[in-house]
């Protein structure tokens, strides 16, 4: 119960490494609020796994706003955030469309910049806390057949250093630092295979190398945990090799 007396609130919840996570943290004695923009589906993950649902689009700044009243009225304290929602976008530079990247930013990018906006003062007034962002292997090294995830996933890392960096010299005891997996076997991984049924022999050079979503919840449960309080600012590689030897090479 390592997490116990403590709050966090997990964007993207309602499945894949999101949810992984958000139960992790409920074994661990947490109180967890998950988010999605799907209603259906977070409302039901949240039922059953025991977090509490709030209905969200992390591009919108508006719905950050609701998510602030809520945990206010909640009397939350809020100590744990976990930037995970995000979408995956197949389509090297010559396919991608303006409109496409971004959809992809105001997502991927927008969405870490606004929850950090909103959420610090909250983590600040709870006197200190952990921020993970889930970013990718693909921010580490050049992926060509997704240039805007690729690109979202490295404004997401700039932006950890620099909030870390802020939090240190702030004193806050806020700690912030960004995950890097490569493949996960989720439905975000599953849907974009469809999405390169069209060019199978491309998506074949860049196919990664799958772990599960427990395995990438375990390493955002250590981040979260006051087991790693004085780890602060780093990218955390969660791919077995791949960024240091990538597995189609
Ligand atoms: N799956 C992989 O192979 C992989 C690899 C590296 C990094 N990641 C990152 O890990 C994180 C989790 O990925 P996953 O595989 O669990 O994905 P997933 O698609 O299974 O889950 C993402 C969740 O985010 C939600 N979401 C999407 N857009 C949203 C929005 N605008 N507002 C609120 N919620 C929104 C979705 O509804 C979904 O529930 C993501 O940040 C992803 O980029 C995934």
């Amino acid at each position: 119960m390592r997490l116990q007396n403590k709050t966090a609130l997990i964007t993207g919840g309602s499945r894949g490494v999101g949810r992984a996570a958000a139960e992790r943290f409920i074994a661990e004695g947490a109180k967890v609020y998950i988010t999605d923009v799907v209603a259906d589906r977070g409302q039901a993950t949240a039922a059953e796994i025991g977090a509490t649902f709030i209905q969200q689009n992390v591009a919108e700044e508006a719905d950050w706003q609701k998510v602030v009243a809520q945990l206010e009225a909640d009397g939350a304290n809020l100590n744990i955030l976990v930037n995970n929602a995000a979408i995956l976008q197949y389509g090297n530079i010559d396919m991608e469309s303006l409109e496409g990247w971004r959809r992809l930013m105001s997502v991927n990018s927008d969405g870490v910049f606004l929850a950090i906006k909103y959420m610090l003062p909250l983590l600040e007034k709870a006197g200190g806390g952990s921020i993970i962002n889930m970013s990718s292997s693909s921010a580490l090294m050049g992926v060509p057949d997704f240039c805007a995830y690729t690109a979202s996933k490295s404004a997401v890392r700039g932006l950890t250093m620099s909030t870390a960096v802020l939090c240190k010299q702030r004193a806050n005891k806020v700690r912030c630092n960004s995950v890097h997996p490569d493949g996960i076997n989720t439905d975000m991984m599953r849907e974009v295979s469809g999405q390169a049924k069209a060019d199978p022999d491309q998506y074949k050079n860049s196919a990664p190398f799958i772990c599960q979503a427990e395995d990438v919840a375990n390493v955002i449960f250590f981040l979260a945990s006051d087991d790693s309080r004085h780890v602060n600012g780093i990218a955390l590689s969660v791919d077995n090799t791949s960024t240091i030897h990538p597995p189609y090479l």
